[in-house]
């Protein structure tokens, strides 16, 4: 048996604008998906959780099986665990992808790449949302820490690759950095989850159909870009008010693009006053936010007493790993 877990991610800046090349800021979480991998003694099938894999109920996970699949093809038996609450906007897809990938590896003797991994996941995502998908969610998953994609390679931040996609019949490209962000250890994020299911193709495919109708609206996407480009700096700087007001100002360009939720919005609107800055996160329709603050008891408190689901995350949580198997 091989073992391997992913964080999932939340998007600080730049969701759904970063599918149209836009800069984009997001890191792991502390909530996890982890793959075991066995050999399946039974059936001369792959089997998922117990059941016969279907291949088109899990696109992304047989896009993934023939990447990597071993050299002897041997029928496996995967079993997914984790904490990542599913369609919430935290990425339990891409964990599920990279952490997959990193146990394939696993099997085939290779050592751990997260680069890989973070390029198979990425298609993978792709190819499960309609062709349109950003390297943010499966790179955060793959590297941990803060991922910051960007249209060109950036100053101070440590450069990784570029990666160039198809996306509606334009050539996409993103260059992908880590950064070593320092918070002040004052600063907390905390993560409220409105408990409503948000599909992320839906989301992006409803986006994709507002600016083919309106492409005049494609501004509000450089907006957002312009804004997810100040809030990188503020955090690079260290200035924590300016990153806060950055998420805020991020958020209502995405409500006025239609991706907010009412159920998000009462969220949002009661962690404000606790908050240096507040935004849904990941694609919407539902799903979750995002609060950075000094004072995040006050902030769980005020999303609890909406009927919200809320805890705090660590920053800097590890990326890709091999787990011990006990
Ligand atoms: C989903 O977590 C983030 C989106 O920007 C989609 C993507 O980047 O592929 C909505």
């Amino acid at each position: 048996m091989v073992k391997a877990s992913a964080p999932g991610k939340c998007i600080l800046f730049g969701e759904h604008a970063v599918v149209y090349g836009q800069p984009a800021l997001a890191c792991s979480i502390n909530q996890r998906m982890t793959i075991e991998l066995e050999k399946e003694e039974t059936f001369d099938t792959w089997r998922l959780d117990g059941r016969t894999f279907n291949p088109r109920k899990h696109p992304h996970i047989e896009y993934i099986r023939n990447q990597l699949s071993t050299e002897r093809n041997e029928p496996l038996h995967i079993r997914i665990r984790g904490t990542i609450p599913k369609a919430s906007g935290l990425g339990s897809s891409a964990a599920l992808s990279v952490a997959l990938c990193g146990a394939l590896q696993q099997l085939r003797d290779e050592s751990l790449n997260q680069a890989q991994a973070s390029t198979i996941s990425h298609q993978a995502e792709a190819t499960a949302q309609g062709g349109r998908a950003s390297p943010l969610d499966t790179a955060t998953s793959s590297y941990g820490g803060f991922v910051v994609l960007s249209d060109t390679i950036e100053d101070g931040l440590d450069f990784i690759e570029t990666r160039t996609m198809n996306v509606d019949g334009k050539t996409l490209q993103w260059h992908l950095h880590t950064f070593k962000a320092s918070i002040p250890e004052d600063v907390s994020l905390v993560v409220g989850n409105t408990g409503v299911h948000g599909s992320t193709s839906a989301m992006v495919k409803q986006v994709a159909t507002l600016i083919r109708q309106h492409p005049e609206r494609k501004v509000e996407l450089d907006t957002i870009g312009a804004i997810a480009r100040r809030g990188i700096q503020a955090l690079q700087d260290g200035n924590m008010e300016a990153v806060g007001q950055a998420m805020t100002e991020n958020h209502i360009v995405l409500r006025s693009l239609g991706v907010s939720s009412p159920e998000l919005e009462r969220l949002i609107r009661a962690a404000a006053p606790s908050s240096l800055g507040v935004k849904m996160t990941g694609a919407g329709g539902g799903g979750c936010m995002i609060a950075l603050t000094r004072r995040p008891e006050e902030t769980v408190g005020a999303i609890e007493m909406e009927g919200g689901r809320a805890f705090i995350t660590n920053f800097n949580e590890p990326g890709l790993v091999m787990e011990h198997i006990t």
